[in-house]
C-alpha cells in the first residue's frame, strides 16, 4: 500500500548511473549499498584524489570481506568492482541520474555544491541530499530546478540499519518523490515521508538524548558514568559509542541547527564543543579515551 503523501510509482524516473558527492565515511557507505542494490555504474568525487581513492578503496575492501563471508559470490564481486569509480573530475556525473550528497554538514557548503553540480548534471537527474538536519526547502532556494531536490536520510551503519527519512521541500516535486520511493525501495530500505522541519524525526531524539548527556558532563557527571546511565532503556549502543560511530563533528552541527531552531529544549555544551575541537577519537579499543577525559571541564555550562 502506499504511504500517505507518496505520489504513484509510475511517475518514478529510471536511474541507471548514480553519483556520489563526498568519498568520506557516510559516502562510501551509500556509494557500496547502491552498487550493491542497483547494480549500475556509480561515481564517487571529493575534494582532492587522495579522498577520491580513499572512498573507492573502502568499497572495494567491503566487496572483498563480503566474499570472504560468502556473503557475495566472485561473479557479482567482479561485476560491482567493475562499476565503482572515482574521480576528481566533475564531468563524470554528466550522464548519472540520481545524484546524492553526503558532505560536511554546513547549508552553504551544501548550497554551493549543488549550484556547481546543477549546471553538470542532465536537466531531469535527481538531487538527493544526505543531510541531517537542514532544511532541504532552504537549500534548493537558489537552485534553478528546485523541484528535484529531496532529502534522502540515512542512518550509520548504513549497510544495517533499514530506516530511510525522505524529505519533500516546499517545491520538490511528484517525479522526484516518487523517484526516492523506488529508488528506496530497490535499496531495501524503509523509507518514511518526514516533513522538512529542523532534524527531521530521528535526529531530534538522538540529539536530544547527546544535549541531555552532556548538560551531565557540563555539570560534572564523569562521562563514563554518563555513558551506562541508560542502560535500563536496552538501546543497541551505550550514547558515547554512538557519538564515535557517528562523529562528534557531526553530532555537534546537528545539535548547532537544534539549538537554533530550539534553544531551551538543546543545548550547545561546552565539553562536545571540546571533543570535537580535539579530534580526537572518543572510543579506543571500545573504551573511552582517557585523552578526552581530560579535556572535560565542569562549570561552565
Ligand atoms: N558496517 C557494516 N555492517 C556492520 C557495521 C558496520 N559499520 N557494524 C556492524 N555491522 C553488522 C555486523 O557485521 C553484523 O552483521 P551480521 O549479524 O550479519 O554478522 C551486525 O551488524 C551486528 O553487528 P554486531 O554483532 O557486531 O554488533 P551489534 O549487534 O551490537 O550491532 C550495531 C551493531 C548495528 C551498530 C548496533 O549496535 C546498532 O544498531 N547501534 C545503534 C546505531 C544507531 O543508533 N545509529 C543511528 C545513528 S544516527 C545517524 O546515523 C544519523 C546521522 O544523521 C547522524
Amino acid at each position: 500500500k502506499r504511504p500517505v503523501g507518496v505520489p504513484d510509482k509510475s511517475l518514478a524516473r529510471k536511474v541507471t548511473k548514480v553519483g556520489i558527492i563526498g568519498a568520506g565515511l557516510m559516502a562510501s557507505q551509500l556509494a557500496l549499498l547502491f552498487l550493491r542494490r542497483l547494480q549500475v555504474p556509480v561515481v564517487l568525487t571529493d575534494l582532492d584524489q587522495e579522498r577520491v581513492d580513499k572512498g573507492v578503496g573502502y568499497v572495494h575492501a567491503e566487496i572483498d570481506k563480503l566474499v570472504a563471508k560468502r556473503r557475495m559470490d566472485e561473479g557479482t564481486a567482479a561485476k560491482l568492482r567493475q562499476l565503482v569509480s572515482g574521480s576528481v573530475d566533475k564531468s563524470v556525473f554528466a550522464d548519472a541520474d540520481f545524484v546524492i550528497e553526503a558532505v560536511f554538514e554546513n547549508l552553504d557548503l551544501k548550497k554551493q555544491i549543488w549550484a556547481e553540480f546543477e549546471k553538470i548534471v542532465k536537466p531531469e537527474a535527481i538531487l538527493a541530499t544526505n543531510t541531517s538536519s537542514l532544511s532541504i526547502t532552504e537549500m534548493a532556494a537558489d537552485l534553478e530546478h528546485p523541484e528535484r531536490l529531496v532529502g534522502f536520510h540515512f542512518f550509520n551503519p548504513v549497510a544495517v540499519l533499514p530506516l530511510l527519512e525522505i524529505i519533500r521541500g516546499e517545491k520538490t516535486d511528484d517525479a522526484t518523490l516518487a523517484t526516492a520511493f523506488e529508488v528506496g525501495k530497490t535499496l531495501k530500505k524503509s523509507s518514511v515521508l518526514v516533513k522538512d522541519a529542523p532534524a527531521f524525526v530521528v535526529n531530534r531524539l538522538l540529539t536530544r538524548v547527546t544535549s541531555e548527556i552532556f548538560q551531565a558532563v557540563d555539570a560534572g557527571t564523569p562521562l563514563d558514568v554518563v555513558n551506562v546511565a541508560m542502560d535500563p532503556l536496552g538501546l543497541p549502543m551505550r550514547p558515547i559509542a554512538l557519538l564515535q560511530l557517528v562523529g562528534p563533528a557531526v553530532a555537534y552541527h546537528v545539535g548547532e541547527t537544534l539549538h537554533a531552531a530550539f534553544p531551551d529544549r538543546y543545548v550547545d555544551s561546552p565539553n562536545l564543543k571540546r571533543i570535537v575541537d580535539s579530534k580526537l577519537p572518543v572510543m579506543v579499543d571500545k573504551e573511552i579515551n582517557p585523552e578526552v577525559v581530560a579535556l572535560l571541564q565542569v562549570g561552565d555550562a
